[in-house]
């Protein structure tokens, strides 16, 4: 990928989470100014620290990280008023599924408030370039396999019902003001961690994902992977999902920013950000394991309720559109994400 920034000044809401790191440093890298807002919810400074050393302090200048919850929007206009940005990146939100489903109102309260906030300043002040964080979740239970942009979407939960509030939010805000070029990235299951090991997911107590899960499991802070299912009709009969290195994903950001940048009438534009390769549960644990050199104790347990048999994505419109297409597979997500793993055991905490 040439670079391809002027330059450009890039506002990216919960920069300081997973995803949002490894974007901010491939911005860097490819010569973007980055203002990051971040409420540090689900994340910690130390990693916004991990990509200032990472990009080098030429690049480190570019990047200014701002402590706001976006669901304050007088705190949140004060950075407006002072930074004209080209375009935002918008990944600051409550994620967990169970947590949505215990506590919907504070999904709604923080993922939608912060979104209209959000939108608002950005009409008020004339940038009207949104990269969205959406995900293969809007496809609910697919009925059929890959899932295809224009499939019908469903919500299966509080969570997933945000995400398809904030598409539809996102259509009727162009739908509105054809000026407005949004381009909702929908993303599969990403994992894996930068190269360096320096910066990676660090969930915030038992983590509720696969992949997390397992590298707890891998470093001794627990004990066994509860497998989800056993009897699903697949290969082994455990589910299957299209995992995604979470630099390709970093990378796919790059891909739709040039995209805003050189597509005048966009609209308003959905793209999945997965590989196309689906891969079960355990399929997933022996390649941890032959990376990790470490045994995942695991326990066949029934299905969770609300799991969908398989789920991977058409790749063919992203390739197409974008020019993106994931160049990792497996064994490089599984490989660095145990290179974070090993290096930081307890993430950017401390050792307990
Ligand atoms: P993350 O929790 O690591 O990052 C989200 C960041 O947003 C956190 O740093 C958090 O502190 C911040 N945040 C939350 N609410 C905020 C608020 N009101 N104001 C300011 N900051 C706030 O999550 P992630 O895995 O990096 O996910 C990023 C985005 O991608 C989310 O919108 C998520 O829903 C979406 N997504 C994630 C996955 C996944 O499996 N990781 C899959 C599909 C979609
Ligand atoms: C993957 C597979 C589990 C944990 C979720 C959200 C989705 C998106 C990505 C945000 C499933 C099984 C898991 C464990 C297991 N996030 N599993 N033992 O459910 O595909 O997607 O994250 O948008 O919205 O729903 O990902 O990693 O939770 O599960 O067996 O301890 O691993 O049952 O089959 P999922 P996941």
């Amino acid at each position: 990928m040439g670079s391809l920034s002027k330059g450009e000044s890039v506002l990216v809401t919960g920069g300081a989470g997973f995803i949002g790191t490894h974007t901010v440093l491939q911005l860097l890298r490819e010569g973007f100014r980055v203002s990051i807002v971040d409420n540090l919810d689900n994340s910690v400074e130390e990693a916004v620290d991990r990509v200032r050393a990472l990009a080098g302090p030429d690049l480190s200048k570019n990047l200014h990280f701002h402590l706001i919850d976006l669901r304050n929007k007088e705190a949140l206009e004060k950075i407006f008023s002072q930074t004209r940005f080209d375009a935002v990146i918008h990944f600051a939100g409550l994620k967990a599924v169970g947590e949505s489903v215990a506590k919907p109102l504070m999904y709604y309260n923080n993922n939608l408030i912060s979104t209209i906030n959000l939108y608002e300043l950005m009409g008020k002040y004339g940038c009207k370039k949104m990269v969205f964080s959406s995900s293969a979740t809007v496809y609910g239970q697919p009925e059929k396999i890959p899932c295809v942009e224009d499939f019908e979407l469903e919500a299966m939960n509080p969570y997933g019902r945000t995400k398809l509030f904030l598409e539809e939010i996102a259509r009727d805000v162009h739908k509105a003001d054809p000026d407005w070029r949004i381009i909702l990235l929908r993303y599969f299951n990403p994992v894996g961690a930068h190269e360096s090991g320096q910066i990676g997911e660090d969930p915030k107590g038992i983590p509720n994902n696969l992949m997390p899960y397992i590298q707890q499991v891998a470093v001794g802070r627990l004990c066994e992977l509860n497998v989800y299912g056993h009897d699903y009709p697949t290969k082994d009969g455990s589910a299957v999902r299209d995992y995604i290195h979470v630099m390709d994903l970093a990378d796919g950001h790059i891909a739709a920013l040039r995209k805003l940048f050189s597509t005048e009438n966009i609209g308003c534009v959905a793209y999945n950000l997965g590989t196309g390769y689906g891969t079960s549960v355990l399929e997933m644990v022996a390649a941890f394991e032959k990376a990790s050199g470490k045994k995942i104790p695991i326990k066949l347990c029934p299905r969770r309720p609300g799991d969908a048999t398989a789920v991977y994505a058409s790749t063919e419109k992203a390739q197409k559109e974008l020019g993106w297409r994931a160049k990792y597979g497996i064994e490089e997500m599984c490989r660095d994400q145990w290179n974070w793993a090993s290096k930081y055991p307890y993430g950017y905490q401390r050792r307990p």
